[in-house]
C-alpha cells in the first residue's frame, strides 16, 4: 500500500469490540477477516477491509445512527442491488454486495482491489477528463434504471435545503451546533433573496421528472477500480430529481475550486473576507480549470441517453450552489470559528444559487 493511500486510512475499531462483526462474515460464509493487512477508510460509518481466512477481500460496513434511519439506509443499498439485478441492459458498475444484517446494521460488499476515489484522484491532481465523462456514464446509467414492481424506491423528497431551516432552526440541530454553524446560519436566516432561491430550487424539484438518484454524490463515493469507476455508498437513493446528482457532481468541483481561494493577509485582522473581486478573480480562474471536467461529464451522461437539457442544466447549478453551502455548513460544524475562506465560500455558493444563468455561461455550458 502506497502512503498516499494511508491518507484516506483511519483507525479500526478493535473487531474484538464488535463481535457482531465475526458472526456476520461466518454466517455469509466468508470466514474470518485475517487480523494482518485489516484496515479501515475515512467515512461517515464505521468499516473494515481486509481478506478472510476463506480468501474472500471483503469490506464490511456498521451504519451507525438510530434504528429507524439506520433501517431507511440499509433499504436504499439493498434497492440500488435490486435495481441492478432487474435491469436487462447496462447497469451502473459498483463492488458486488455480499449480504447485510438489519439487526447488526452491517452490510458486506467485495472488496474491489488497487482502488482509489475520485477525491483521491483529484488530491493526487490526477483526476482527468475522461475520468470526468466515465462518471458521467455511471452517473447517466443510474438515472436510465427502470424501478419494476418489487424495487420499492424511497419517494420522498429529501430534508435539506430545508428553507423552513432558514427561518429558525429545529431545537436538536441548534444544541448539536458548534458556534462557526450557528452564525454561518445566523448570516443565512437574514439573507430573504437566498431563502427566495432555495424555495425555488424545492419547487423545480417536486415538478421534476424524476428516477433512481443517488442523493449523496461526492467524489469519495466514486471509486476507480480495474476498467472503471464504481458508485458507493447508496444508502440515499432515491426516486428523486436527476439534478441532484449531476450537481453534486459540479458542486464538488466548486468546493475543491473555493478551497483554493487565500485566507486574510498577512497584515489583515483573523477575522477579514478577501476582497470580493479578488476572491471573484481566483475563484473564475480556478473555475475554468473545472470547465472541460463539467462539459465531460455532461457528454458521459449524454452518451447514455439521458436528455441534458436547459431545464436541467440551470437545477444542477442551483444544486451544486447548495452542495457547496452545504460542504461549508459542514466544515463549519467542525469548528468555533467561521473562518473568512468559509465566508467567501458561502457568498459564492449564495450567487450559484441567485443567478444560475451566469454559472452556467461560466461553466461554458450554454451557447
Ligand atoms: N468495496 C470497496 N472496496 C474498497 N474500498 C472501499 C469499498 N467500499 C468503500 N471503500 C472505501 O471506503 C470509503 C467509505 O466507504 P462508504 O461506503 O462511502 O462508507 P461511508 O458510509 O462511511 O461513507 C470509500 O470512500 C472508499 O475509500
Ligand atoms: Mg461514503
Amino acid at each position: 500500500m502506497t502512503t498516499t493511500r494511508r491518507r484516506y486510512l483511519t483507525r479500526a475499531t478493535d473487531l474484538s469490540q464488535v463481535p457482531a462483526v465475526a458472526a456476520f462474515l461466518r454466517r455469509l460464509d466468508l470466514g474470518d477477516f485475517v487480523p494482518e493487512g485489516l484496515v479501515s477508510h475515512t467515512g461517515r460509518n464505521e468499516n473494515w477491509s481486509g481478506t478472510t481466512t476463506s480468501g474472500h477481500a471483503v469490506f464490511v460496513k456498521r451504519l451507525g445512527g438510530d434504528s429507524q434511519d439506520v433501517r431507511r439506509r440499509l433499504r436504499g443499498i439493498i434497492a440500488f442491488e435490486e435495481l441492478r439485478e432487474d435491469a436487462p441492459g447496462t447497469t451502473p458498475r459498483a463492488p458486488r454486495c455480499l449480504g447485510w444484517s438489519e439487526e447488526d446494521a452491517l452490510v458486506a460488499f467485495e472488496m474491489l482491489p488497487l482502488s482509489r476515489t475520485g477525491a483521491e484522484l483529484a488530491d493526487a491532481k490526477e483526476f482527468d477528463e475522461g475520468h470526468a465523462r466515465q462518471i458521467g456514464e455511471l452517473i447517466g446509467e443510474l438515472h436510465g434504471l427502470k424501478p419494476s414492481g418489487r424495487v420499492r424506491l424511497d419517494a420522498s423528497v429529501p430534508s435539506q435545503p430545508s428553507p423552513a431551516a432558514f427561518e429558525a432552526l429545529p431545537l436538536e440541530i441548534h444544541r448539536a451546533s458548534s458556534a462557526a454553524e450557528l452564525r454561518a446560519w445566523s448570516i443565512l436566516q437574514q439573507d430573504t433573496e437566498l431563502v427566495g432561491a432555495v424555495e425555488e430550487l424545492r419547487r423545480v424539484e417536486a415538478a421534476a421528472a424524476t428516477c433512481p438518484t443517488h442523493g449523496d454524490l461526492r467524489l469519495d463515493q466514486l471509486l476507480r477500480s480495474g476498467p472503471g469507476f464504481h458508485l458507493l455508498d447508496c444508502e440515499e437513493l432515491r426516486l428523486g430529481d436527476p439534478a441532484r446528482d449531476t450537481g453534486a457532481f459540479i458542486g464538488e468541483w466548486l468546493h475543491r475550486a473555493v478551497a483554493t481561494l487565500p485566507g486574510p493577509a498577512r497584515n489583515e485582522p483573523a477575522g477579514a473576507v478577501p476582497a470580493d473581486r479578488e476572491v471573484i478573480a481566483r475563484g473564475a480562474r480556478e473555475l475554468h480549470r473545472v470547465r472541460p471536467l463539467v462539459r465531460r461529464f455532461h457528454e458521459g451522461y449524454a452518451s447514455t441517453g439521458r436528455p441534458v437539457t436547459h431545464g436541467l442544466q440551470l437545477q444542477s447549478v442551483r444544486f451544486a450552489g447548495w452542495h457547496l453551502m452545504d460542504r461549508v455548513l459542514a466544515q463549519a460544524s467542525q469548528s468555533s470559528v467561521l473562518h473568512p475562506v468559509q465566508r467567501a465560500a458561502m457568498g459564492i455558493a449564495r450567487t450559484v444559487l441567485l443567478t444560475p444563468e451566469a454559472l452556467l455561461t461560466t461553466l461554458g455550458l450554454k451557447d
